[in-house]
């Protein structure tokens, strides 16, 4: 996506091997980059959301396993692979819901079997993780494309050429991903088609990825939207002025149901009452086809009180504070997801195609998942 006229990814390596990232946690007040220069720096930016979102998360592993691979004895395969097999469980610890994540960084230790030394195994890792990357940014244009088709139908019943009301929770942007984004990309594609679209952002509590990341995207980008309150949703809904909900997702199950930010079960609930369209868009990479129930067996991250307690903005001075909401004495809890059972998904919009969201659409897009366990969660 462009900035100022510069095309970004979120990720890159530059000529001299040096991998960049933009950094989250400034957004949307400053635009900067960072250099990851270790495996550990890595970790780090994953776990503390410098860089954040299902497919920013896969990739940001992917070249994780290449500086692990960097960093591991050189002389000694076997030691090479004992301390890549140490890397692969602690990046798979950093973040435990995105499915991104494990999917990435068993990618890696498969791509690496194929090498017989410590050097062919590194320049593996490497081409591996440009892979990962460039397919990610790849998947989310095709998701665009399918995506517009729903939104096409929408504009095509509105009168008047009145913009078509999409609803997103959380930042499932091009920031969540390499590039384009998954719920976001339809809207982008469409959009840069000339068609009237109009985004509702909900700020997404507690981290407020929609007002910081999701508002800043769109805006970058000439996007009609509204930031709105989490809970305005259903009163939105229940007077006509949402036509569609579509959501990102960190982890869906083989039957459909959907983990996502922690409040889009509720919107799905709202979506459901008031016969509204209830989409969620991901790449392949985000299915975990090892589990059926997403509510009884997705992992749901549990953050830092902090996160509740303390919000950050911007002051009239144009400086960034931080400051607490609640009294002192006050604990909070934070999980960071929940799940959308499968029969409030009106459809899945993947790389492939569109499907419903059951055991019976996922195989029609992915026949040869079938019966097949990835990964352990
Ligand atoms: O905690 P985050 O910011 O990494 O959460 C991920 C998300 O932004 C959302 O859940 C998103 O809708 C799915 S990630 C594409």
């Amino acid at each position: 996506m462009n900035i100022d006229g510069k095309a970004y990814r979120t990720i890159w390596l530059d000529e001299a091997d040096r991998l960049h990232v933009i950094d989250q946690h400034v957004l949307p007040h400053r635009f900067e980059t960072a250099t990851i220069t270790s495996f550990s720096a890595l970790c780090d930016a994953i776990r503390n959301m410098l860089v954040r979102g299902a497919g920013l998360i896969g990739a940001t592993a992917g070249y994780g396993m290449w500086l692990a691979a960097c960093e591991a004895p050189a002389k000694d395969t076997e030691a090479f692979d004992t301390f890549m097999s140490d890397a692969a469980t602690a990046l798979k610890r950093t973040r435990p819901t995105a499915s991104n994540l494990a999917w990435a960084v068993d990618r890696q230790l498969a791509a690496m079997t194929r090498g017989s030394s410590p050097e062919e195994k590194r320049h593996i890792a490497k081409v591996t993780a440009q892979a990962i990357a460039d397919e990610d940014a790849e998947a989310c244009k095709r998701i665009g494309e399918h995506g517009k088709t729903l939104l096409e139908a929408l504009a095509a019943k509105k009168a008047n050429g009145a913009p078509v009301n999409i609803l997103t929770h959380c930042n499932a942007g091009w920031l969540a991903f390499v590039d384009y984004g998954s719920a976001l990309s339809p809207v982008y594609a469409a959009h840069n088609a000339g068609l009237p679209v109009h985004v509702w952002v909900d700020e997404t509590r507690p981290r407020n990825q929609g007002a910081s990341l999701t508002a800043w995207e769109l805006s970058r980008h000439g996007v009609p939207h509204a930031l709105i309150a989490d809970n305005a949703g259903g009163h939105l809904m229940q007077h006509g002025q949402v036509d569609i909900v579509i959501v990102g997702a960190d982890r869906v199950t083989r039957r459909g149901d959907a983990a996502n930010k922690i409040g889009t079960y509720l919107k799905a609930l709202a979506a459901h009452d008031n016969g509204v369209p209830f989409y969620v868009a991901l790449p392949s990479s985000t299915f975990d086809f090892s589990l059926d129930d997403g509510v009884a067996e997705i992992p749901i991250e549990e953050r830092g009180a902090a996160e509740v307690r303390i919000m950050s903005g911007k002051t009239p001075d144009g400086s960034v504070l931080d400051v607490q909401i609640c009294p002192d004495e006050t604990p909070a809890r934070n999980w960071a997801f929940d799940v959308t059972p499968n029969r409030l998904i009106t459809g899945l919009i993947s790389e492939r195609g569109v499907c419903q969201a059951t055991q019976e659409g996922i195989d029609s897009l992915y026949p040869e998942s079938a019966g097949t366990a990835r990964h352990d969660s």
